[in-house]
């Protein structure tokens, strides 16, 4: 049973320390998040378990870090100074901003109507007070502007620079370093993983939609002649995989090809990998947000980068770039620009997904309701939690702490003595913890524990000596 709507998780991190909302003590800060002592060990889980996936346990990845602030023009030829716009709406009785293409239509219109006419014929509402007095849609560039340098003024136009609004620019700017670096040939991918920032027209719904968030993206460079299509549909193959190994029911994973006429600037083709995000949703169509998409991203980006395409008159399309970012294939004696396929997912919308997936609830032999995270154990921000049974006696405490201690090289584990035990449990249930290890007055005499399992709760006994290599092994994926 997942969580029944994401209000149960925003209730659920904000008690057990997972994601607080940002700058609580000034009031707070609209869509902005701090990630608490178990909310950082999950993000960095998730990212771990997708920096293995590909770049560690496949041949053909490889990974960088490149900088969030890159030369402006660098946005110019990438096509987002002019393309990365959301449709920009007012409601001139509320005042409230709002996307266009985010507004609730009529529910008798016609497929592929037009928005801009249903609001000048006053049929579309303002979602916050009703009105129909709404303002025509302008585009609205979503990239978040800074000014670099200690001298510069604001409006100075050399000065300013974007906070990047997608890590994968990061990528194809770096494509030859890397190529050429580490001897690669066709096919073969670049993973970043790092922030990005979207100046959203509309944030919300906890952290599914904020101005500065996390992707995880991935661009494959193959041939020109590769079957650019069927690699799409490989990839979102295997990325069904990956989230159901995150633990993601199939039942609440669901496919969406975008239709040509919403695809991105550089997309000939984007199939998006949706998540049950509103599962309380009456209307089963609105149940679903966009996890991640996966792109067919032509040349564009490694073509528009290059200083050596020409247009018709033979004038150079990029006279700002320095370097051509073709590919010399040696089998054929060829230079070409490679086609990519671009896997680009988001950190803290696969962490939602697994919060709510992994959200269940328990009724106890007393009738009390407990909540279960039921994490996959390779995500769970805490393996272990080591409780002694009597936090008056010493000895018990000691070996307690020992063991501890003695887990902490090889996983992740806690030690607490902060309630009875029966709440101890209770805890560790709540944030996802896989195994108690508890210490009692017997334990002096056998120099063994009892593990509880998370999920069963079911206890055995354990000699200490074979403690960490049981639960690694239970532990694995
Ligand atoms: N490079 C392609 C690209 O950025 P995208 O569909 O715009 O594609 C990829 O973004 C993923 O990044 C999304 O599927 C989503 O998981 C995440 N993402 C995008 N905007 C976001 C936002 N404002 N808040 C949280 N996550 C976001």
């Amino acid at each position: 049973m997942p969580a029944p709507n994401i209000d149960t998780i925003v209730s659920l991190a904000k008690r057990r320390g997972f994601v607080f909302p940002s700058s609580e003590v000034y009031g707070g800060l609209g869509s902005a998040w701090d990630y608490g002592p178990l909310g950082v060990e999950l993000c960095n889980n998730v990212k771990q378990s997708w920096w293995r996936w590909l770049v560690y346990e496949r041949d053909d990845i490889e990974g960088v870090d490149s900088s969030i602030i890159l030369n402006r023009t660098v946005w110019k030829y990438s096509g987002h100074e002019a393309t990365f716009h959301d449709p920009l709406v007012d409601c001139r009785e509320c005042k409230t901003r709002l996307r266009a293409d985010k507004l609730e239509l009529p529910s008798d219109t016609a497929e592929g109507a037009d928005v801009v006419n249903l609001i000048k014929e006053k049929l579309v509402k303002c979602p916050n007070c009703g009105s129909t007095d709404l303002t025509e849609p302008r585009p609205f560039n979503m990239m978040l502007r800074t000014t670099l340098g200690a001298a510069s003024a604001d409006d100075d136009p050399t000065a300013l620079a974007y906070l990047r609004p997608e890590t994968a620019q990061g990528i194809f700017i770096n494509f030859l370093n890397v190529q050429t670096t580490m001897r690669r040939k066709l096919p073969f991918g670049i993973a970043q993983v790092g922030k990005s920032f979207r100046n959203e027209i509309t944030p919300g719904n906890f952290i599914l939609r904020t101005r500065e968030f996390e992707q995880m993206e991935m661009e494959y460079f193959v041939k020109p002649d590769a079957e650019h299509f069927k690699l799409v549909d490989e990839w979102v193959e295997q990325y069904m995989e990956w989230f159901v190994g995150l633990g993601l029911g199939k039942e609440n994973l669901s496919l969406h090809e975008v239709p040509p006429n919403e695809l991105a600037h550089y997309s000939k083709r984007t199939v998006d990998i949706m998540y049950r995000y509103f599962p309380e949703r009456p209307d089963e169509e609105r149940q679903w947000e966009e996890l991640m998409g996966i792109a067919y991203r032509t040349d564009f980006d490694l073509r528009s980068h290059s200083n050596k395409p020409a247009d018709e008159e033979g004038k150079r399309v990029n006279p700002d770039s320095t370097e051509d970012l073709s590919y010399f294939d040696e089998a054929i004696k060829q230079r070409f620009y490679p086609h990519v396929i671009e896997p680009a997912a988001g950190v803290n919308r696969t962490v939602l997904a697994v919060l709510m997936d992994a959200y269940s609830e328990r009724t106890n032999e007393k009738g009390e309701t407990r909540v279960i995270l039921k994490l996959s154990p390779q995500l769970a921000p805490i393996k272990a939690a080591i409780l002694p049974l009597a936090k008056n006696k010493p000895e018990i405490v000691g070996m307690a702490k020992a063991v501890k201690r003695s887990l902490q090289p090889v996983l992740r584990a806690v030690y607490d003595d902060t309630g009875g035990i029966g709440k101890l449990y209770a805890r560790q249930d709540e944030i996802g913890t896989p195994f108690c290890v508890t210490v009692d007055h017997q334990s002096l005499e056998d120099e063994a524990v009892t593990v509880r399992d998370r999920d069963t709760w079911e206890q055995e006994r354990v000699k200490v000596s074979d403690l960490a290599e049981h639960l690694q092994k239970k532990l694995k994926p």
